[in-house]
């Protein structure tokens, strides 16, 4: 069969053959893959920088995607990490991972959207208390998560939320989405009195933002908690040890391991019925399998979510 296979961690994957996949236990089967997104995770796992990465190529990256089962059932399946993910004319999968889609879905849809849902609806769900009637700030709102976060934080019942980035072209579009309002990370001060960060940065901006933010709250005794999601600009951040002592912040994360991989799993129906239902704006942009060599370095940065077909 076909599939991007990468061969270094410095290049980006190639389209070349690749031995056919074989499924093992009683759980797992040979699929037809439809579609698999290209998500900023897949990227750090085909130049190993991810966390759960072993070192070990060649590999066929790919975490989620929309297959067709040897019964010719269309499913969502996230997989484990393995040599063999997704972006490939078939894998394995394993279905207590998998959920069964209904007739007449787009699977390019469904590839671009499920994981940049996911990271704030589990977060919300699983990983803290989160009530209705808070106040939500989202940090790399402009992004493809980013932008679902505001959409299921208000689905969730948050009261106001706050979308900050750094493009103010993208942030003026975001209160179509729900955003109550939107700023510039310079502008953080006026976020100040929320009750939850949903974190996609990280970096050297996330310690500014929560110095600047906690510098001007009104009630330091109010409880604050930071969910760090995503680090797109940087794997740390120096945070003042003062942030801690002098406020009620909390810092939590969410994630494959600090949410166990069944909570992610028990909440895979429920979100797959709400993006399947069009309740989220989904920006997907659909590319053969065999460019993925060229989309890997051109589409880096782009807003669309782009997903590779095979
Ligand atoms: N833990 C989880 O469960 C989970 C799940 C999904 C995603 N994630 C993580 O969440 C993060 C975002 O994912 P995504 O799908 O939204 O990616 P994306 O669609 O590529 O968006 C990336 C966003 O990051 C912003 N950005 C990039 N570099 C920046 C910098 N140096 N300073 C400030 N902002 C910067 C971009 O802003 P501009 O608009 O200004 O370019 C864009 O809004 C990634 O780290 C991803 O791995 C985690």
């Amino acid at each position: 069969m076909h599939a991007a296979v990468v061969t270094s961690f410095d290049d980006p994957p190639q389209y070349r053959d690749h031995p056919d996949p074989v499924a093992r236990g009683t759980d797992e089967v040979v699929v037809e893959v439809l579609a698999a997104g290209l998500h900023p995770r897949v990227r750090s796992q085909a130049s190993g920088s991810h966390y759960t990465s072993t070192d070990e190529l060649p590999l066929v990256p790919g975490i989620d995607g929309v297959v067709r089962d040897p019964k010719g059932r269309i499913r969502y399946a996230v997989l484990d990490d393995t040599l063999l993910g997704t972006m490939a004319e078939r894998t394995v999968i394993d279905v207590r991972r998998s959920v069964v889609l209904p007739h007449g879905i787009d699977p390019v849809q469904i590839a671009a959207a499920m994981n940049p849902v996911m990271s704030s609806w589990v977060a919300l769900r699983r990983r803290i208390d989160f009530g209705r009637r808070q106040r939500v700030l989202i940090l790399g709102g402009t992004g493809n998560a980013g932008r679902m976060a505001i959409q299921v934080a208000k689905r969730f019942g948050a009261a106001h939320v706050i979308a900050a980035g750094r493009d103010t072209a993208r942030l003026g579009e975001l209160r179509a989405l729900g955003a109550d309002e939107t700023c510039t990370f310079d502008e953080l001060a006026l976020a100040a009195d929320v009750d939850i960060v949903i974190d996609y940065v990280w970096g050297e901006p996330t310690a500014r933002a929560m110095v600047d933010m906690l510098t001007a709250r009104d009630n330091r005794s109010a409880p604050l908690t930071w969910i760090e999601i995503g680090s797109v600009a940087g794997p740390t951040a120096p945070i003042p040890s003062a942030a801690l002592r002098s406020t009620r912040l909390q810092i939590v994360g969410s994630g494959i391991g600090s949410v166990p991989g069944r909570d992610f799993v028990k909440e895979l129906p429920k979100l797959v019925s709400a993006v399947t239902h069009g309740v989220f704006d989904v920006r997907a942009r659909a590319v053969p399998l065999a460019e993925v060599e060229h989309a890997w370095t051109a589409t880096a940065g782009m807003s669309d979510r782009i997903v590779l077909v095979p």
